[in-house]
């Protein structure tokens, strides 16, 4: 008992006359794991039954006093080590301000956002879909069956087969949300479909994963004038040149029907690429008329609804824009080439302003 007493009187002038580091010290030495309180807090078990009440309460009331002790004394430390610091510390208003850190947009980000906004403000609306695909949507109801050479094309990741024994697909194209969306919502439709695409291609001008946007609009009248209005009117928005050529050369798609590819002008005198007038042209994308069996696959009447497709990659899109000369570096995440192509936030050309 005594012992207590005493303990007690030396640990509270210790604890008045400590520092901060001190403190902690002796916070640990009493009340820490391996503390002198807490090892007989341990050892009241060994007492004579009787004793122990008795002593636990004792050991209780010396364990709170201390931590109080320490608790009050660190309080007034810290409150003397706060008003040393205000007498002493001053503001120095000359400094120069901290440089501030703004994100910049990629270039992929901004260009799906004008694609977007230039589609939006002729009436369509955003969809998307998985990457990973059935079979069926990314190729067969495209019109593109199991020997169909146009696979061979596509390079595509398999994954393995589920135990139904299906092979899903990393989508090689933003297609299959054109099957996904005229399987599940009735014409009219009018979709634009940005997003990310999958081949097992690599070299300076492919990457195994890149970006596509894709349109489709079914109607009951909609035809080849349609098609053409519409994407004559994009290039020249996208690209701001309002007498930008645009020719319509015929092409093949398993999924269109006819199909076309469409060029821009442009001009590559002096080593540049000027796009415009000019003597030369830059394909830009893939169009056609959506195949009745594509229609007939999801379920749509093709002798009532007909209707147009389209499909571009973003990142040539950009590139041509934007002067950006290769490829690979959209995705190294370098923080220089970042801040010399990305785009500053809220300062994003209205490109749909052009649109009458
Ligand atoms: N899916 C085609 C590709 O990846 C692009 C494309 C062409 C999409 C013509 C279409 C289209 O919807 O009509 O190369």
């Amino acid at each position: 008992m005594e012992n207590l007493d005493q303990l007690k009187t030396d640990l509270l002038a210790q604890i008045d006359n400590a520092d901060l580091a001190a403190l902690e010290d002796l916070r640990v030495s009493a009340l820490g794991k391996s503390g002198t309180i807490t090892g007989m807090v341990k050892g009241i078990g060994q007492l004579p039954p009787e004793d122990r009440r008795d002593a636990g309460q004792q050991l209780n009331v010396l364990k709170n006093a201390v931590a109080e002790a320490i608790d009050a004394k660190k309080d007034v430390l810290e409150a003397a080590a706060l008003d040393a610091s205000l007498a002493t510390d001053r503001i120095d208003v000359t400094l120069p301000q901290r440089p501030e850190e703004t994100g910049r947009i990629h270039p992929i980000s901004q260009t799906i956002d004008e694609m977007v906004a230039i589609f939006c403000e002729m009436g369509f609306t955003v969809a998307e879909g998985p990457h990973i695909e059935s079979d069926f949507n990314n190729f067969t109801a495209l019109n593109i069956p199991p020997e169909h050479p146009a696979r061979q094309d596509h390079d595509t990741f398999y994954l393995p087969p589920n135990e139904e024994g299906e092979r899903k697909v990393l989508r090689t194209h933003t297609s299959p949300v054109q099957i996904r969306t005229m399987v599940n919502e009735k014409p009219p439709i009018r979709i634009v479909v940005p997003g990310r695409t999958f081949r097992a291609d690599h070299d300076a001008t492919h990457s195994p994963m890149f970006h596509q946007i894709e349109g489709l609009v079914i109607d009951e009248a909609t035809h080849m004038g349609h098609l053409k209005g519409c994407l004559i009117e994009f290039c020249r928005v996208f690209f701001d040149v309002d007498d930008l050529p645009v020719r319509f050369r015929p092409s093949y798609f398993p999924f269109t029907e006819p199909s076309a590819e469409v060029d821009i002008g442009c001009s590559r005198e002096g080593g540049g690429l000027t796009i415009g007038a000019g003597a030369d042209w830059l394909e830009i994308l893939g169009c056609g008329m959506v195949n009745p069996h594509v229609l007939e696959n999801c379920g749509i009447d093709s002798t009532k609804y007909q209707g147009f497709a389209f499909g571009l990659g973003i990142e040539r899109a950009a590139m041509l824009k934007y002067g950006i000369p290769d490829l690979r570096t959209f995705y190294e995440s370098d923080i220089r080439w970042l801040k010399h192509y990305g785009f500053v936030p809220l300062d994003v050309p209205n490109v749909a302003e052009g649109l009458v």
